[in-house]
């Protein structure tokens, strides 16, 4: 989904970056073998939180590599019961594939089809671009999946988050009329989001 590379290679310099979307390139006479391994996915990500997972991100900010290259991976670990939310990727495709444990992976179309499946180790899953998805585990043990993006950063809508955890916080009146409920409502989720 990215533009395609001008150059082999062009290991970001986070450090020197403008902004997040375009990075100048280390310089290679500073480049070594460590700037193309990344050790960031090994291990098990906290999953002490209001959801049960944790998305351990192996993209350009994490993995300068990748700048230029179009491609990023993440590790998601997922406590018995633990949900990765559903979310929408704005820039990439997802693949991913189960390590551990039985997950149900979940998306819904444009057209509000939902499709799921309940997967186990080895089992890959794709969710198209743009579209909203989720994983839960649903095998009582822990569970671990890694997941593939078409784009070096492929950015993350929480549609929880998105709506109730804002600042400042989307108006009342918005969020009311959306769902059509009352305040409280809407008060009550916000709560949970700290918006
Ligand atoms: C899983 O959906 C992920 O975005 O890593
Ligand atoms: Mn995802």
């Amino acid at each position: 989904a990215d533009p395609d590379p001008l150059l082999d290679f062009c290991v970001a310099d986070l450090d020197s970056s403008p902004t997040f979307a375009n990075f100048p390139c280390k310089p290679a006479s500073n480049v070594t073998s460590e700037d193309f391994f990344f050790d960031g996915l090994m291990n098990e990500g906290n999953t002490s939180n209001l959801f049960g997972s944790r998305v351990t991100p192996g993209n350009v900010l994490t993995f300068p590599a990748l700048n230029m290259l179009g491609i990023s991976m993440n590790r998601v670990d997922l406590a018995p019961n633990g949900l990765n939310p559903p979310h929408s990727h704005p820039r990439a495709s997802e693949s991913g594939v189960v390590i551990k444990g039985r997950v149900l992976v979940g998306f819904v179309t444009t057209g509000n089809v939902f499709y799921s499946k309940v997967l186990g180790p080895g089992q890959m899953f794709v969710i198209p671009r743009g579209l909203v998805h989720f994983q839960k585990n649903v095998g009582g043990k822990k569970a671990v999946i890694l997941t593939a993006f078409n784009s070096q950063n492929a950015g993350a809508v929480v549609l929880s988050t998105t709506l109730f955890g804002t600042n400042p916080s989307i108006p009342d009146h918005v969020l009311t009329q959306t769902f059509q409920v009352d305040s409280s409502v809407i008060n009550g989720i916000q709560s949970n989001f700290g918006s």
